[in-house]
């Protein structure tokens, strides 16, 4: 079972609100308001790039592999000016962005010490490289404690569809080592209030159902989203991935 376009933009919005606050402060930290020109690297269909709609004199570029996405993003932003290619490959000329983001891309590409180099390569002198959110899931907690083995289940999907499941520790090293400064990072709190949104709890499991398609039998996966559903009906379902962030600047020659 994949998603359709639309069922992935709405996956990217869910986890962009997930974000909304800590972006807003990454960005009044790194002088958005004073900004010219923004990049997002893995933009995907446009979720975060939303946050630059309609700023005067702000140009806002986004970059992705996927057409798919693209195409999304495109009916979305068609102020944005988006460009199909590979992080590891940035075509764009050094020093030309105030601004470098990205947010739960680092987790799928084969190399982020090359992509996290060339984000800082873009940007200018006293411009900002924000890596928004990368999570960890080495770091996940789960209760009841039957549910630990949903958790378990998923890093290994993760590991064989090639992305790096515990990307989130890595963020601070990772822009030390491409030469940034004053580097600033930590995990996103979470919270549970009661019962999750019954819409993005369906949105959670199709995603977990596309993940786990060749490991689980449809029989083994029913169990254990009712077992999800209920712990949550209850209110005592936790479910915790911590979700690192880290920015830093380029040094002013
Ligand atoms: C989880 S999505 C996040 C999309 C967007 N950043 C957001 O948060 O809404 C990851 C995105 O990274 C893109 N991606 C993965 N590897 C990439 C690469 N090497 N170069 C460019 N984009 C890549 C995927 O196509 C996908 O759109």
């Amino acid at each position: 079972m994949t998603l359709s376009p639309e069922e992935w933009h709405q996956r990217f919005r869910q986890q962009a609100r997930w974000t909304h606050e800590l972006r807003a402060h990454a960005y009044r930290q790194a002088g958005l308001d004073h900004a010219g020109r923004v990049i997002e690297v893995g933009c995907g269909t446009g979720a975060v790039l939303a946050d630059f709609l309609g700023r005067a004199g702000l140009t806002s570029h986004g970059l992705d592999l996927s057409e798919v996405h693209l195409g999304q993003a495109r009916r979305r932003l068609p102020g944005s000016i988006l460009v199909k290619g590979d992080a590891h490959h940035l075509p764009y000329a050094g020093g030309v962005f105030d601004l470098a983001l990205c947010h739960f891309l680092l987790l799928w590409v084969a190399d982020p010490g090359r992509v996290v180099a060339e984000m800082a390569r873009l940007v200018r002198s006293g411009g900002a490289v924000l890596l928004l959110a990368e999570p960890d899931y080495g770091g996940r907690v789960d209760h009841p404690e039957e549910m630990a083995r949903l958790g378990a289940l998923q890093r290994e999907a993760l590991r064989l569809q090639g992305a790096q499941p515990q990307m989130g520790r890595r963020l601070a090293g990772l822009l030390r080592q491409a030469g940034l400064e004053k580097v600033v990072s930590g995990v996103l709190g979470g919270s549970w209030t009661g019962p999750a949104d019954p819409v993005e709890l369906a949105q959670e499991w199709k995603v977990l159902r596309a993940d786990l398609a060749g490991t689980l039998s449809e029989g083994e996966l029913d169990a254990l989203q009712e077992l999800d559903e209920l712990a949550r009906a209850r209110g005592e379902r936790v479910l915790f991935v911590p979700t690192f962030y880290a920015w830093g600047w380029k040094d002013q020659d």
